[in-house]
């Protein structure tokens, strides 16, 4: 049971800087587009009004900042959870989440936030339009292959974070159409 949620609370430690990188956003972006407005070659815009300077600078500087708070509580984490589970070197590698870890988590969310705007304005879906699996999976996805660079956390963890960022991601999309910070519900 304790070695569960060891398991499903690991996968979340692991991807917060990345949820909060791709959340913050919303909340704090506007203002200038990345494209500045500009179209492909397609005569379609680029990335769109949706991915914005704002956007992208909030979302690294939080996911990085949560990264840091993760590294300092992390020492009495472990001490806590040692006493409920055997803490093996695999869950050492995912608590000790460092801030270059969250750093590239987050840099990494947001670009595969905007590859996915991209992809999306070539298949002439409109900003703020749907394009499942797309929208949910782009930027974790993106976000561990950049940190892969600094860390490789077993199979297990990926795949549950995966699976729990689809999940929340649903919840918070209609949270945020529900408190008025997203046109769509989606
Ligand atoms: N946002 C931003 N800058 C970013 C990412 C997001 O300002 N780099 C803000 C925008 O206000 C955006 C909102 O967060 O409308 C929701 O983000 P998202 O769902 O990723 O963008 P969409 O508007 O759905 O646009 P797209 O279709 O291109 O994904
Ligand atoms: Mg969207």
């Amino acid at each position: 049971m304790y070695e569960v949620l060891a398991l499903v609370g690991l996968s979340i430690w692991l991807g917060l800087p990345a949820w909060i990188a791709n959340a913050v956003p919303v909340i704090l972006g506007g203002g200038l587009p990345i494209d500045m407005g500009r179209n492909f070659i397609d005569g379609k815009r680029v990335l769109g009004d949706g991915k914005t300077i704002k956007g992208f600078a909030s979302g690294v500087l939080f996911g990085t900042v949560i990264g840091a708070i993760q590294s300092f509580i992390a020492p009495f984490l472990i001490a806590e959870v040692s006493h409920y589970v055997l803490v093996t070197p695999e869950m050492l590698s995912v608590l000790n989440l460092t801030v270059s870890i969250s750093f590239l988590q987050s840099i990494g969310a947001l670009t595969g936030d905007m590859i996915g705007s991209f992809v999306k304005r070539r298949a002439d879906i409109r900003s703020g339009n749907p394009a499942p699996v797309l929208d949910q999976l782009g930027f974790i996805i993106m976000a561990l292959l950049f940190s892969s660079l600094l860390i490789s956390p077993a199979r297990q963890y990926t795949s549950i974070l995966i699976m729990i960022t689809l999940g929340v991601h649903c919840i918070s999309n209609i949270t945020g159409y529900t408190l008025g910070l997203k046109d769509k519900p989606w």
